[in-house]
């Protein structure tokens, strides 16, 4: 989960480089570096650390005007972030080939042997430099470098981009991919290569996905696909649909606060043109399924990770109550390989912002191998889920930058909700047991308020925000929920473990009493997530009863509650109201004061809130 730039064409490549890199350093940042091709042949720099550091080592030793080059920012897998282990690596005695990767080599360790024992040197400990060295030899043999290339990435087991620039051709950036995205920007005498079109969106909204098993060899005036069997390709374009300033700052203090911000737009982004004033639900991207394959779909298993997967939580339970229709969810990696039960019947649906996760890629690939249709709920155009699903539903977000997701999130629990008045629609028509036509209706005209609502969350945020800053020397929060706060409690403590460094547990609240409860002690903060008090069957007295078990026993509650809920503030030290809604809804609201919570408390600390430790953006590795 590195990210990829290269490019050529008439302009500063070292711009165009570090441009991209910028955009892209949300996938890694523990390294960075870029190699180009001037008149006096290859150059290199690279450096551990933020793409900053890279920045003073070029300002320190600069490089020549260049019109050819490739850029890396890293996620370190092999070897630690050091200088050495950052990317490019060259490749050969006379180091005129330069590779950049993403993803890992599975078989390094023996192609490593086998240079080792034809005497290469190796500088650094990645499994990519073998790559190098692999390619600059098998170029000196076949005196052919598209040739060498594929001969090489054909031997590499594992997920891979790879883009190489050989001294010897410097007119071409030649680029593989297996199992790792890559996209290629297409420009007028210039083209760009990326692992995602923010690579390139300021220079051209013109994008071709590659796909699996392909290579790229790309000039300023050609783009040449081929497989790597040799098979020429038909490059298919499409256009970006956000541009370079949807992926800016904007003005905010950091992405994460800009795209908090984003969401009344990512929620009303991703009804447009689904959802209508009536409250019916229109999903034309489905329209591969027919209502007869809805209609005998009997289990709908939900694929994810992280955050993601809370957004399926939330799903399920909609899902379940308007469809009728058992849903499981699952965490990808775990799904793939304990040998679940699917069926031709099955419905996957996978969830996943980036779509390029690669334990969500693995366990859709062999959910499809076992016949099961595969629905993608996706936010990234081109993605390799949104390319191997049957079905897309595409979320609206825009560009996700900061490294915690906040905009994808309330985007993907918006279509899952449409999702389930969906099938409950179809199912229906297909006379199958399922919520009525008219209660479907009004449910949907309900959806159509919350962007409004989100917007209303947002203004009245200023408390959450102060209780961040105060709480920055807490050890740890607990987060209570029940029904679809419990997802959302899972998400607030996921949101501050990664954001603030701190222990943090989201509980279902009915199962404190059954061991968490012993981790209560004076002084304890705990957020819950207070449901609805209109709904007849509502879980309201269950959660006021837990919060009074908890406050018994020393805890310092926050409640996230619905406007109007009287009650709840005798039994809690702060309440953060939400608007009203449909209680089935409410997870769209009450998430949004505790991104707020962890953004403020990580800033309290001083931390870096795009980019925090340990983490990338995209992971797309096992
Ligand atoms: O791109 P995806 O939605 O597949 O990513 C899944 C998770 O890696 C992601 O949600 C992660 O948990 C976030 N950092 C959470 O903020």
């Amino acid at each position: 989960m590195c990210g990829i730039v290269g490019y050529v064409g008439p302009k500063s490549t070292l711009e165009v480089l570090l441009g991209g890199l910028k955009r892209l350093e949300y996938r890694g940042y523990d390294s960075a570096g870029v190699s180009v091709i001037s008149g006096t042949g290859l150059e290199t720099r690279k450096k551990a650390g933020k793409l900053d550091n890279l920045v003073n080592e070029i300002t320190n030793h600069p490089l020549s005007e260049a019109h050819i080059g490739i850029g890396h920012t890293r996620w370190a897998t092999h070897g630690a972030p050091t200088d050495g282990n950052a990317h490019p690596h060259l490749g050969g005695p006379t180091a005129k080939l330069s590779l950049i990767h993403n993803g890992i080599i599975e078989n390094f360790s023996e192609l490593k042997a086998e240079l080792l024992a034809a005497g290469t040197k190796f500088a650094s400990e990645t499994d990519s430099e073998v790559a190098a060295h692999l390619v600059a030899a098998e170029f000196e043999k076949t005196g052919d470098l598209p040739t060498a290339f594929v001969n090489v990435v054909k031997r590499l087991h594992g997920a891979f981009t790879i883009l190489v620039i050989h001294e010897d051709q410097p007119d071409v950036v030649l680029a593989a991919r297996r199992n790792a995205p890559l996209v290629i920007g297409v420009g007028d005498g210039e083209n760009f290569l990326g692992s995602d079109v923010a690579a390139f969106v300021e220079h051209t909204k013109r994008a071709i996905s590659v796909g699996q098993d392909e290579i790229v060899i790309l000039r300023a005036n050609e783009i040449e696909i081929r497989t790597f069997e040799g098979a020429p390709v038909a490059p298919v374009e499409f256009e970006v649909s956000w541009d370079a300033s949807a992926a800016s700052k904007g003005g905010w203090s950091s992405f994460m606060a800009k795209e908090i911000a984003d969401q009344p737009q990512a929620v009303a982004d991703t009804l447009m043109g689904r959802l209508e004033s009536d409250g019916s639900v229109r999903l034309s991207e489905i329209d591969g399924l027919s209502t007869e394959d809805i209609k005998n779909i009997d289990r709908i298993v939900m694929v994810a990770c992280g955050t993601a997967a809370y957004a399926c939580d939330v799903a399920k339970y909609a899902i379940e109550k308007f469809a009728r229709i058992p849903v499981q969810v699952e965490l990808s990696h775990e799904f793939r390989y304990r040998d679940p039960i699917i069926t031709k019947n099955t419905l996957i649906v996978a969830v996943s912002q980036s779509g390029e996760t690669m334990d969500t890629l693995m366990a859709t690939r062999y959910a499809k191998e076992q016949g099961a249709k595969v629905l993608a709920i996706c936010n990234t155009q081109g993605a390799t889920l949104a390319r191997e699903s049957d079905a897309v539903i595409y979320t609206h977000a825009g560009p996700e930058v900061a490294v915690a997701s906040t905009k994808a999130l309330v985007a993907q629990i918006t279509a899952g909700y449409l999702l389930a008045l969906f099938l409950a629609s179809e199912r229906l028509a297909a006379g199958c047991d399922a919520t009525d036509e008219a209660t479907l209706r009004k449910l949907g005209q309900e959806l159509l308020k919350m962007p409004a609502r989100v917007t209303n969350v947002l203004e009245g945020l200023n408390e959450v925000r102060a209780l961040g800053k105060e709480m920055a020397n807490a050890k740890s929060v607990l987060f209570l929920g029940r029904n679809v706060g419990f997802p959302v409690a899972m998400e607030g403590a996921l949101k501050l473990k990664e954001l603030a460094y701190i222990h943090a547990e989201g509980f279902a609240a009915g199962e404190l009493k059954h061991g968490p409860i012993a981790l209560i002690e004076e002084g304890q903060p705990v957020i819950v997530i207070v449901p609805s008090p209109r709904d007849h069957d509502s879980l309201h007295p269950k959660v006021i009863s837990n919060i009074q078990e908890i406050r018994a026993r020393g805890a310092k509650v926050i409640a996230i509650a619905e406007a109007g809920d009287k009650e709840v503030a005798n039994f809690a030290e702060h309440v953060i109201y939400v608007p009203q809604c449909e209680n089935i809804f409410s997870s769209i609201l009450t998430v949004i004061p505790l991104q707020v919570f962890a953004l403020e408390l990580s800033g309290a600390k001083g931390l870096d809130v795009d980019q925090p430790r340990n983490l990338a953006k995209s992971v797309t590795v096992e």
